[in-house]
């Protein structure tokens, strides 16, 4: 190895560093740790945005690499060129209503991409036995919940959507790499983030950027689906501490015990632009639009097991998170209006237009 690798004390990929949760876990662990070379590896889909990432890019313990997961040889160069010795996994096609359109690039990116990097790390465990693997996963492999209950770590999986079956592949790729090859797995099954560098396809920065321009907010069904928020800061605490403390092989809930109806939560948003734009009732734009197919009921989170083993709860109330957040999109309103372009339109007339 050479000398200026030798000098950080870890060598880790970040996959998917360009992208919402990425973006924000870089920006704290690449201050936070300035012995471990952290290495970007993104491809650069619609969702990244490399700006984000602005405050870092000088630092000397972080570098980007343009860089498919999809494509072996180039990872290969990424592994051997840093001499890595452990993964983030954060890269992926994430948005549900994008699977439903076209699963392709969600098999090959959810499944197939995190098959690559389990090989390279197997292959790599020869150099580095205690090699670190992290795979960033979702509740949504839980499937719908009823009205009560929580998604704990022994839930079956029951995936509903493209998006949420390559998720539970990949998650079971890895949980199979554990307790064949002995791989230092750990595994993160995170409820909905929300916050800043969220692409507007997602319902929070979506609702912020249609009723910023007066458009309408198309709320799915009857608007009565509940998911549990949790600020993305909040999340990237949580990957900070599983990857340095989870026990391999386990898989651990993260969430934020914030369950709201999408309506409600629609509501809340307007009357937070209300407040700080003026100009009429914005809920007012609300329409009830075609559901999503094989949309899931309800998610709720249990997160004891990471409270209790490594100590983690959230910092951030909803009320303060979701004010943090409608005052960041409105501050950052060239950052939103970067997102919204021709392909985006596009997107947007082909999901909306009959609904
Ligand atoms: P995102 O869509 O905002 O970003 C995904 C990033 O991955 C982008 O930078 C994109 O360019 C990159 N990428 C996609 N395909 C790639 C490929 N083939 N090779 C290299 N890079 C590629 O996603 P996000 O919301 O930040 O989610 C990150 C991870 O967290 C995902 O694995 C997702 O399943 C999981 N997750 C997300 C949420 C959420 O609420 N957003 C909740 C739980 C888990
Ligand atoms: O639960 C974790 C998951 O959260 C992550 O794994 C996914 O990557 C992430 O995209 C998110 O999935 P959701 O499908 O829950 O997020 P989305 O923002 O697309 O939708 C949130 C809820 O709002 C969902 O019930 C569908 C609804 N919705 C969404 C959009 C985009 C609407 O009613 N209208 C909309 O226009």
């Amino acid at each position: 190895m050479n000398k200026d690798l030798e000098q950080f004390e870890r060598r880790i990929i970040v996959t998917g560093g360009a992208g919402f949760i990425g973006s924000n876990l870089l920006l704290l662990l690449v201050p936070k740790y300035p012995d471990y070379l952290l290495v970007n590896v993104d491809c650069l889909t619609y969702a990244a945005n490399l700006s984000n990432l602005r405050p870092i890019e000088n630092h000397p313990n972080y570098v980007f690499e343009h860089v498919n997961i999809c494509d072996r040889s180039g990872l290969k160069e990424c592994f051997d060129k840093y001499a890595v010795d452990a993964v983030i996994h954060l890269a992926a096609e994430s948005h549900v209503d994008r699977s439903i359109l076209g699963p392709a690039d969600f098999i090959d990116t959810n499944i197939m991409g995190t098959f690559n990097l389990l090989e390279l790390a197997r292959a790599r465990m020869e150099q580095k036995a205690s090699f670190r693997f992290h795979h960033i996963s979702t509740d949504e492999v839980f499937g719908s919940l009823g009205e009560t209950g929580y998604f704990t770590e022994e839930t079956p999986y029951r995936p509903s959507s493209p998006y949420s079956a390559s998720k539970a592949a990949g998650d079971h790729l890895v949980g199979s790499y554990h307790k064949t090859y002995g791989l230092n797995t750990v595994t993160t099954n995170c409820s909905n983030n929300y916050g800043p560098y969220q692409f507007p396809e997602k319902l929070i920065p979506l609702i912020i950027r249609n009723a910023r321009e007066g458009l309408p907010l198309p709320v799915y069904g009857d608007g009565k689906n509940i998911r549990d928020w949790l600020y993305v800061e909040d999340h990237c605490r949580a990957l900070d501490l599983v990857f340095h403390e989870g026990t391999a092989g386990k898989t651990y809930n993260i969430g934020g015990s914030n369950e709201i109806e999408n309506v409600v939560l629609v509501r809340r948003i307007c009357r937070l632009m209300d407040e700080r734009l003026g100009g009429g009732k914005r809920e007012e734009l609300i329409e009830f639009v075609k559901d999503r197919p094989g949309h899931d009921r309800r998610y709720a989170i249990d997160a004891s097991l990471i409270q209790r083993e490594l100590g983690w709860k959230p910092q951030h109330s909803f009320d303060a998170g979701l004010k943090a957040t409608v005052a960041w999109y409105l501050d950052n309103e060239d950052w939103l209006d970067n997102c919204i372009s021709g392909k985006y339109l596009k997107y947007y007339e082909e999901m909306y237009s009959n609904r």
